[in-house]
């Protein structure tokens, strides 16, 4: 897989891109080829989506990265072809993201998009968030277009640090969606939820997302680690976090370069 063999199907960037990615604005270029080649190709996105790739993909996350504070560690729960991962990989490059994506091929092509861009604060990591709960405590959680806000929140609470901020960027519906998801908020311990723009709305440059902070210790922080889908129990998990000791606080627990199960 080539960035440059596949340029040419990507549309150009109009004149917004260029001032969000700024010097990154090449790589983005590079993106949205393998977006639009190799990504149309394997089904990874629809070929519609080919024409639109700036405003409703590329921009959308991109506008996101002022919201992400830094230094940080950040995941990207269910990153897909990479959205918002690796927009953002590109914007802020002393940010260490981890794009946690449970489906084969599209971490076959994750792998591919970070070594064709040379994206070195990128690690990929293949599984499912409820399966990787507690083993990870970012200081950021990215997700775009995964599941509806109040299951979203409980995959993500699992997977950041108390005190961490949880970034969901959706639609014009996210004010229904938190009305909707209040209870089960307030009952993970979610704190500090907001409603935000991202970017410029007006001019269509823009994302609407959820914002709130993982709560404090003690609190009834929903991690689905404490209600386990299997036979793992929640002191089971809370041996697996124990197992973080000797990491950075609120890096993702990685060996060899990139995230791996503690237990
Ligand atoms: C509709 S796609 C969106 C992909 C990307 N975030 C985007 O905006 O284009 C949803 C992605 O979430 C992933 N996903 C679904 N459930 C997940 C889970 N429990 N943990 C991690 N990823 C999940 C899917 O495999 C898929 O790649």
């Amino acid at each position: 897989m080539t960035a440059g063999a596949c340029d040419s199907l990507a549309p150009g960037p109009p004149p917004q891109a260029r001032t969000l990615f700024g010097p990154a604005i090449g790589l983005a270029e590079r993106y949205a080829g393998l977006l639009a080649g190799p990504g149309v190709e394997r089904g990874l996105i629809g070929p519609a989506e080919a024409a639109r790739l700036w405003d409703r993909h590329l921009i959308n996350c991109a506008v996101v990265a002022e919201l992400v504070p830094r230094p940080a560690t950040l995941i990207d729960l269910g990153s897909g072809a990479g959205l918002p991962g690796i927009v953002l990989a590109m914007l802020l490059p002393d940010v260490e993201i981890t794009l946690l994506e449970p489906m084969a091929r599209r971490v076959v092509f994750l792998d591919e998009c970070v070594r064709e861009l040379g994206l070195g604060n990128v690690a990929v990591h293949r599984g499912r968030a409820e399966d990787v709960a507690g083993q990870f405590a970012a200081d950021v959680v990215t997700a775009r277009a995964v599941a509806p806000l109040d299951r979203l929140a409980g995959l993500a609470l699992g997977l950041v640090r108390t005190g961490g901020l949880v970034l969901a960027i959706k639609g014009a519906g996210a004010g229904q969606e938190v009305t909707r998801a209040t209870s089960v908020l307030r009952r993970l311990g979610a704190r500090d939820v907001q409603v935000v723009t991202a970017g410029d709305g007006e001019t269509g440059a823009g994302a609407t997302v959820v914002r709130f902070t993982a709560g404090p210790a003690g609190s009834k922080a929903g991690r689905p680690g404490r209600r386990p889908r299997t036979g793992r129990t929640a002191a089971g998990n809370e041996r697996v976090a124990g197992q973080r000791q000797g990491t950075a606080p609120g890096r993702p627990n990685r060996r060899s370069g990139s995230a791996k199960r503690a237990g």
